[in-house]
């Protein structure tokens, strides 16, 4: 039987992926999308949400959800400052990891009349079955509905997190994206008592998408695996130029592994389950700090330290077949 999943996106080059992914393999079965603000502000990441939907033809429905974080940027400025991710061609101009709005016709606009912080609550209150969670965006919509009802966990049989590094960041010197947006939010779902599947940028740099992955889906010639790979290519330009991954002319496309360890768990590796905890302020605020003594309490999350790319390549070219 498929998977039921939710999926929470800030979209996003990779969130895009991340949905088609998900939307295409029958191992899943897509039964909502919340949006989040993140990469760009929420009216953004909602209409390239709408905009995907429209490129697969599909009637998912969508959920507008949190236009801010719980405490950042409320309270206090932060400290340490962010790192940019973009590239630039050959005629200098910039090329962005997330455009603000994706090159492919407007959306109708139409999203569900709930936000998604009360669509979790009103979902997850009255589900039969439980139902998997996969966030790849800042944490801030979960936080809020679990603020609001907390045993709605009880319904949640997975939360799946793209998000967090040990030995890689990309924000700032300590934090990755997703965790830095909202650290509050993050700790308050890491420990909501789900159980909680992380995947850290130590995770997606080893699962690299290469050039030739990019121009096998372009091969495949559909709508959809076109722009995925166009997707890809800018990716790969701004890694090599920013973020340099091991492997040349490759880039990371976080948020479709999470996709993809629910269709072959063994796309990721070294998976552990420790204590991880979010650093809420200073230098390292949003940093996971992951526990690895041999004896420690609290473990929450299973972390992975890698992944695999010739897997994760297949299961995302197989889609778009
Ligand atoms: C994460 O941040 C976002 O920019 C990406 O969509 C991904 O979810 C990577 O740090
Ligand atoms: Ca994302």
């Amino acid at each position: 039987m498929p998977r039921k999943i939710i999926l929470d996106v800030d979209t996003g080059s990779d969130d895009a992926c991340a949905i088609m992914l998900a939307q295409l393999r029958p191992e899943i079965d897509l039964i909502a999308v919340c949006t989040v603000k993140g990469n760009q502000p929420i009216e953004y990441t909602t209409e390239n949400t709408l905009r995907i939907r429209d490129l697969l033809h599909a009637d998912f429905p969508v959920y507008k959800g949190c236009s801010g974080s719980l405490v950042k940027n409320v309270v206090y400025p932060r400290i340490p400052p962010t790192a940019n991710a973009d590239a630039y061609d050959e005629q200098g101009n910039k090329i962005h990891i997330h455009q603000e709005l994706f090159d492919l016709p407007a959306s109708d606009g139409k999203i569900e009349p709930l936000n998604a912080p009360n669509f979790y609550v009103d979902y997850l209150k009255n589900a039969k079955q439980p139902v998997t969670i996969v966030a790849v965006g800042p944490l801030t919509n979960l936080a809020v509905a679990l603020i609001m009802e907390p045993q709605i966990v009880k319904n949640i049989e997975e939360i799946v997190i793209m998000g967090g590094g040990w030995n890689i960041t990309n924000a700032t010197l300590a934090a990755e994206f997703n965790i830095y947006d909202d650290p509050e939010a993050a700790q308050r779902v890491l420990h909501c008592g789900a159980k909680i599947t992380m995947v850290p940028l130590d995770a997606t740099h080893s699962a690299y998408i290469s050039r030739k992955d990019a121009e096998a889906l372009k091969a495949i010639g559909s709508p959809a695996s076109l722009f995925a790979a166009d997707l890809i290519e800018r990716r790969i330009r701004v890694h090599d130029y920013a973020q340099p991954l091991e492997v040349k002319h490759s880039c990371a496309l976080h948020d479709p592994l999470c996709i993809a360890y629910l269709i072959d768990p063994d796309v990721l590796k070294d998976v552990k389950l420790c204590n991880v905890e979010v650093s809420l302020s200073g230098l390292t605020e949003g940093q996971t700090c992951v526990d690895q003594r041999a004896i420690q309490e609290g473990r929450n999350v299973h972390f992975a330290f890698g992944g695999d790319p010739k897997r994760f390549a297949k299961i995302l070219i197989e889609a778009f077949r």
